[in-house]
């Protein structure tokens, strides 16, 4: 691997990939490491810089491997050690990273540190999760709900207390007020950075240290019927509090014990508080992941607000990042539609910020219908009805045309629809299908440091057309979007060189504003000086 540029996540463009859905080798119908590192070239051929990979530890599998009885094996379903620190030596031969997900707020119900800290109220790690007497009625000790449904307190014989669990039953909250705590989990964060990894993605970082008052959430002013009932309460005292800060702050301190490497987190939320997580006087994250281009509403006035909203949000120093996708989300391919996602790809690869795509999006993957029996995802199975199945996005890489789209010779995990409708072989034959699309985007950031380094400028965005501009130095490039599926005219003056067209069907050329824009149309132009 060339020498490290301590910031090489600001020209990265990161790749998630959830490990089970990407490439099965022994046909268990679960996709696993040697089946990743077989895939090794596509990644190249792609042109991403970055992998961030969903947890790969041991685990009951319960929650797609956030569930974790060991944080430093890899679980046999994924292979084994030895295949682990292959990925790692044969990404950084191809000049590609690899960021793992860290799960600091709980472990599995089967992790060692558990069975001790269950066992009694005085074993050396009876303070490692949060344990709670009864409340006042004889139940749990408040209101806190868990995010999978019902309370948030799970009764525990032995100790004759409760215990708290943001998610699941099975995924007990450890007690980050505990430095003993702490320190286990940052050796666990050296475990790995030691191996060679180039950062986490820091899972559920918002939530690791709740009220220590233990005061009831209020109710959620803004629920109705139609909300799921975990939503129905505001997380006040249980989200997004100050000493959580702390812990962010310290994990970064362990990152920065060594070169180059990169701290992303998941943090819930809105734009107005995702500054904060990027730190002050300390440093805490350097990408706190940015969902707003999946929350808004796809139309151009949203969309310029929304963006303007995140990039006002953060401080003038911070290096902002947009995701487009993730196993967690609803492909955005079937919100949007198959035209406005080549779009959003040129949205994502034209913007100021890191991009992140969810493996799948670049041949614009939609929800795969999962029937009732075959449901798995937990989420779905306790707060059934809402339409909170996260299944649907998680179903497996379509690689090519054959049984089971090339991703395994057994049984997939998941249904995985119809492998003709969209696949990666059938994609890279088309010169202008939206995976070739992401190919040229990816190629065109690359080229013109403009795109991926540049100051982005606001245009004022009109008739559904989002405009805005990139600088560096001399250098000025211009997007223009069109947002529906019919012609719009794009008003912007001079001349440029046009480098692209989300259409694949036009040669760099001259070109002149106003320029009319076809349905669904995209252009990106390099201003003549
Ligand atoms: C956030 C992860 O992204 C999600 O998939 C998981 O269910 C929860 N954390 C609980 O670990």
């Amino acid at each position: 691997m060339k020498p490290r540029d301590a910031q090489w996540w600001r020209r990265a463009i990161f790749y998630e990939i959830a490990l089970i859905s990407f490439q099965d080798s022994n046909g268990d119908g679960k996709g696993d490491l040697p089946g990743l590192l077989r895939r090794l070239d596509y990644l190249e051929w792609l042109g991403v810089d970055a992998v961030w990979l969903t947890p790969v530890y041991r685990s009951p599998m319960l929650d797609l491997g956030y569930d974790i009885s060991d944080f430093v094996a890899i679980d046999p379903a994924f292979g084994t050690m030895t295949d682990f620190d292959r990925l790692v030596e044969e990404l950084h031969a191809r000049q590609l990273r690899l960021i793992l997900d860290f799960v600091p707020n709980h472990t599995s119900d089967q992790h060692q540190w558990f069975h001790e800290s269950r066992s009694s109220r005085c074993n050396p790690k009876s303070d490692w999760y949060i344990w709670e007497g009864p409340g006042e009625n004889g139940g749990p000790p408040n209101n806190w709900l868990s995010r999978f449904g019902g309370t948030a307190w799970e009764w525990e014989e032995t100790r004759e207390q409760y215990y708290y669990h943001s998610f699941l039953v099975q995924q007990p909250d450890l007690n980050w007020r505990n430095p003993a705590v702490r320190e286990a989990m940052f050796e666990v964060m050296r475990f790995w950075l030691r191996r060679g990894v180039d950062g986490f993605r820091v899972d559920a970082s918002a939530v690791l240290i709740k009220d220590d008052l233990l005061r009831d959430n209020p109710p959620n002013p803004k629920a109705n019927d139609k909300t799921p009932p975990p939503q129905r309460l505001e997380p006040v005292f249980t989200d997004d509090r100050r000493e959580t800060m702390d812990c962010l702050e310290e994990m970064r301190q362990v990152i920065d014990e060594f070169d180059a490497r990169v701290l992303c987190g998941e943090v819930q939320g809105k734009t107005d508080r995702i500054g904060h997580f990027y730190g002050a006087k300390k440093p805490r994250l350097h990408l706190p992941l940015n969902f707003a281009l999946l929350d808004t509403q796809w139309e151009t006035l949203s969309v310029q607000a929304n963006v303007d909203a995140y990039y006002k949000a953060i401080p003038d120093w911070a290096w902002p990042d947009w995701v487009i996708g993730g196993h967690d989300k609803k492909r955005v391919a079937d919100k949007i539609g198959q035209p406005q996602a080549r779009v959003l790809a040129m949205l994502l690869l034209t913007l100021k910020g890191t991009p992140f795509f969810f493996a799948g999006d670049e041949i614009g993957m939609e929800p795969v219908s999962i029937p009732p029996e075959r449901v798995l995802d937990p989420f779905e199975k306790l707060v059934g009805g809402y339409g909170l199945n996260r299944d649907p996005e998680r179903s497996p890489m379509r690689w090519d045309e054959s049984e089971n789209g090339g991703f395994t010779t057994g049984e997939p995990w998941l249904p995985m629809g119809n492998i003709l409708e969209r696949n990666v072989e059938q994609q890279r034959r088309d010169p202008q299908s939206l995976l070739s699309l992401y190919r040229h985007l990816i190629e065109l950031r690359r080229r013109e440091p403009a795109l991926a380094e540049g100051e982005f400028l606001a245009s004022r965005s009109h008739s559904d057309v989002l405009i805005f501009r990139r600088r560096l130095n001399d250098v000025e490039i211009l997007v223009g979007l069109n947002l529906v599926h019919e012609p719009r005219r794009w008003e912007w003056e001079g001349s440029g060189t046009l480098l692209l067209s989300t259409h694949l069907d036009r040669k760099e050329q001259p070109l002149k504003g106003p320029t009319l824009l076809r349905a669904d149309e995209g252009l990106v132009v390099k201003l003549d000086r």
